[in-house]
C-alpha cells in the first residue's frame, strides 16, 4: 500500500503530521482502505520522526474509532449534517474534533493547525468553517447534548462508545447493557503487539531474553504457549530476532485456532482459506514441519505472502495453490487428515484492530457472511478423510457466522457424518484480551472408505 502523499513542506509545526492523518482517514472513509495497513505502510516509509509517529497513529485510529461520537458532536455545530460537507474538509473537522474531545492537545493548537489545513485542502471558505466550528466546540465541549442514558440507553451507548446503533442493539439483546458497554470499551482500545514464537528455532523464554537485550519487554501470553506480548518496541521488523525468523506478529486467538486442529507429523493438512498465511505457517510448525500442508486461497496475489512467511520462518512443508475452497471437497475428496477453514467473515470481532470495520458493516452483511460460510464449510468438508478433523474459524462472534453455521452444517445432508469434537470456543476482547474469535472442531465419522485418493 502506497503511503498517503506527503504534504508540501509546512512552516507551521504539527501541520504536516495532521495532514497525513487527515489523508489517511479520508482514504479509509472514501476509498475503502484499511487503517491498520495504511498505518503500517506510513510507519515503514519512515518519514515521520519521533513523537510524530505516535501522534499520527493516535489521530488516525482515534478519529476512526470515535467517528460516530465526533459526527454527533459536529452535527450540533454545523448548519448541515457532516455527511454533506466536502469529504476532505469533513475529515479535517473530525480529526480536529477528536483532538479537542479526546486528547490533551491544547485547543489553540488544534484550532490553529486545523484551520490552516482546512484552508489548504478546501479553500478559504473551508478554513472559515473550521475556525468557527472548532472554536465553538472547544468552548462548548462540556455543554454538548448526548442521547439520554435512561430513556435511550442503547442510543447513549452507541454514541458515547461510537458504535453503530444496529450493532449495539443486537449486542444489548444478547449480552445486556453492562456486558455490551465493556465490549464496546474494549473495541476502543488499540491492541498491543502479540507475536508467535517460532518454536522450531527458539523457545519462548530464549526469545523473551533476546528481546529484553533490545530493550523490549516481552510477557507470556495467557492462552497459547507460543505467544508473547511486547511493549517498548519500535519497528519490530528491523530486529535481528525478526530477521532470523524467530517470530511473526499474530494475535493469540488465531494461535488457538491452529492449535485446535492438532496437526501431526506425516499428516496431510489443508488450510482452505490460507492467505496471508499466519495460521498456515503455525500449522506447519505445530507438526514439526513434517506434515504436508496445502495452503489454498482464491487470491493469487495474497498467496505469495504465504510463501514469504514460510520462507521467513524456514518452513519447507507448505505448498500453495490458488483455488476456491468451496470446491475442495469435490476436487480432493477424502484427502486430508485435517482441514482448517478460517473463513472470510464480517471481521466484527476485530474492531479494536480495524476501527473502521464497525462503520462498514450492516445487518444484511452478517446474514450474507453466514450463508457464504456455510457454503464454504459444506464445500470443504468432503476433503476430510473419514475419522479426520476440521476446524471452522472466524474473527467474529455473531451467531449467524458462528453457531448457526455449525448447526446448519451438522443438520444438512453432508453434515450427518460429522460430530462436534470439542466444545466450540469463543474469545472476547473484553474477557480474554484477544481479538474476538470463534472456532469449532469437528470430526468426520469413520464410516466409509478409510483411504484418501492420494491427490496431494
Ligand atoms: C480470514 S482470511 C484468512 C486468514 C489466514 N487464515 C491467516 O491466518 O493468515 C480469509 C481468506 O479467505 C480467502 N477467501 C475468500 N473466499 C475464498 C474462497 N472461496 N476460497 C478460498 N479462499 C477464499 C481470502 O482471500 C482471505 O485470504
Amino acid at each position: 500500500v502506497a503511503p498517503a502523499l506527503m504534504p508540501e513542506r509546512q512552516s507551521r509545526p504539527g501541520v504536516a503530521v495532521r495532514e497525513l492523518a487527515v489523508r489517511a482517514v479520508h482514504r479509509v472513509n472514501e476509498q475503502g482502505a484499511y487503517s491498520n495497513i495504511l498505518i503500517e505502510a506510513e510507519l515503514a516509509h519512515d518519514r515521520l520522526k519521533g513523537p510524530d509517529r505516535g501522534l499520527f497513529v493516535g489521530l488516525v485510529r482515534g478519529t476512526l474509532e470515535r467517528q460516530g461520537a465526533l459526527d454527533w458532536a459536529l452535527d450540533q455545530l454545523l448548519a448541515r449534517p457532516p455527511g454533506q460537507l466536502e469529504p476532505l474538509v469533513r475529515d479535517v473537522l473530525r480529526v480536529g474534533a477528536y483532538q479537542l474531545l479526546y486528547t490533551d492537545v491544547p485547543a489553540w493548537a488544534v484550532c490553529d493547525t486545523s484551520v490552516h489545513l482546512a484552508r489548504r485542502l478546501g479553500g478559504r471558505g473551508a478554513g472559515s468553517l473550521a475556525n468557527a466550528v472548532l472554536r465553538r466546540l472547544a468552548s462548548s465541549a462540556n455543554d454538548l447534548s448526548w442521547p439520554d442514558r435512561f430513556s435511550d440507553p442503547v442510543g447513549y451507548l452507541a454514541i458515547r462508545q461510537s458504535h453503530p446503533r444496529w450493532l449495539v442493539t443486537r449486542w444489548v439483546e444478547r449480552f445486556g447493557l453492562d456486558e455490551t458497554t465493556k465490549l464496546c470499551e474494549a473495541d476502543n482500545v488499540a491492541p498491543g503487539v502479540t507475536v508467535r514464537v517460532n518454536l522450531l528455532r527458539t523457545t519462548r523464554s530464549d526469545l523473551a531474553a533476546a528481546l529484553a537485550r533490545e530493550g523490549i519487554v516481552a510477557t507470556e501470553g495467557r492462552w497459547a504457549p507460543e505467544a508473547l506480548h511486547l511493549s517498548g518496541h519500535g519497528d519490530l521488523r528491523g530486529l535481528q530476532a525478526y530477521q532470523d525468523g524467530l517470530f511473526i506478529i499474530q494475535d493469540e486467538a488465531s494461535m488457538l485456532a491452529a492449535r485446535a486442529l492438532s496437526p501431526r507429523q506425516g499428516e496431510r493438512v489443508i488450510d482452505a482459506c490460507a492467505a496471508p498465511g499466519g495460521k498456515t505457517t503455525h500449522l506447519a510448525a505445530l507438526a514439526g514441519d513434517g506434515a504436508r500442508v496445502l495452503a489454498v486461497d482464491v487470491n493469487r496475489t495474497k498467496l505469495s505472502q504465504v510463501e514469504a512467511r514460510a520462507r521467513h520462518l524456514g518452513l519447507t512443508s507448505i505448498t500453495v495453490s490458488e483455488g476456491d475452497a468451496g470446491r475442495l471437497g469435490e476436487l480432493m475428496p477424502r484427502c486430508a487428515d485435517a482441514v482448517l477453514l478460517d473463513a472470510p467473515c464480517t471481521g466484527l470481532g476485530v474492531i479494536r484492530r480495524r476501527p473502521e470495520v464497525r462503520w462498514r458493516r450492516s445487518p444484511p452483511d452478517v446474514v450474507a457472511a453466514g450463508q457464504r460460510q456455510q457454503e464454504l464449510l459444506s464445500g470443504v468438508a468432503p476433503a476430510v478423510k473419514p475419522g479426520g478433523r476440521l476446524v471452522y474459524a472466524v474473527c467474529s462472534f455473531e451467531p449467524e457466522e458462528t453457531e448457526d453455521v455449525i448447526v446448519g452444517f451438522l443438520s444438512s445432508a453432508g453434515g450427518r457424518a460429522w460430530d462436534i469434537d470439542d466444545s466450540p470456543c469463543t474469545l472476547w476482547p473484553h474477557v480474554h484480551g484477544t481479538d474476538g474469535f470463534f472456532y469449532a472442531r469437528l470430526r468426520r465419522s469413520r464410516i466409509g472408505p478409510e483411504e484418501g485418493n492420494g491427490a496431494f
